[in-house]
């Protein structure tokens, strides 16, 4: 079951520059950046209740997300919701006949476990589901 908005992930060419708009600007409470080898990303998490923003900068010229900036420019890149049982949630989605893009979960930042719905099933809004954490 699908519980709230975990985060919403938008994708920028550098942090650095990208925080103080929400930190600053915005005042959300900026909770610290972190890599995300698997990704190929350094995010960065702002709090909003209780929900998050996620910046997203690519470490590397083969990451998805740098792709993504190429074509679109910086931009809001995915909505991520949290479900109670992510295994199962993608079975249940599987058999819905949902197309995914990860069958198996995937670890995504401060240790919680991510996957990924394919575009074409979402409207084109890319869509991640995550289990805890953030
Ligand atoms: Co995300």
């Amino acid at each position: 079951m699908t519980k709230k908005i975990n985060h919403i992930g938008i994708a920028v060419k550098s942090l650095e520059a990208s925080i103080p708009f929400y930190r600053d600007m915005m005042g959300m409470e900026f909770e610290g950046t972190e890599e995300v080898a698997e990704q190929k990303v350094k995010v960065a998490f702002l709090v909003v209740g209780e929900s998050r923003i996620e910046l997203l900068e690519p470490t590397s010229e083969d990451s998805p997300v740098a792709k993504f900036l190429e074509k679109n420019g910086e931009g809001v890149h995915h909505m991520a919701y949290q479900v109670e049982n992510l295994e199962a949630t993608l079975a249940d989605l599987k058999a819905k006949g949902v197309r995914l893009i990860d069958e198996v979960p995937r670890s995504g930042a401060h240790g919680s476990r991510i996957a990924f719905l394919h575009p074409k099933a979402t409207g084109s809004v890319l869509t991640e589901l995550c289990e805890a954490g953030h």
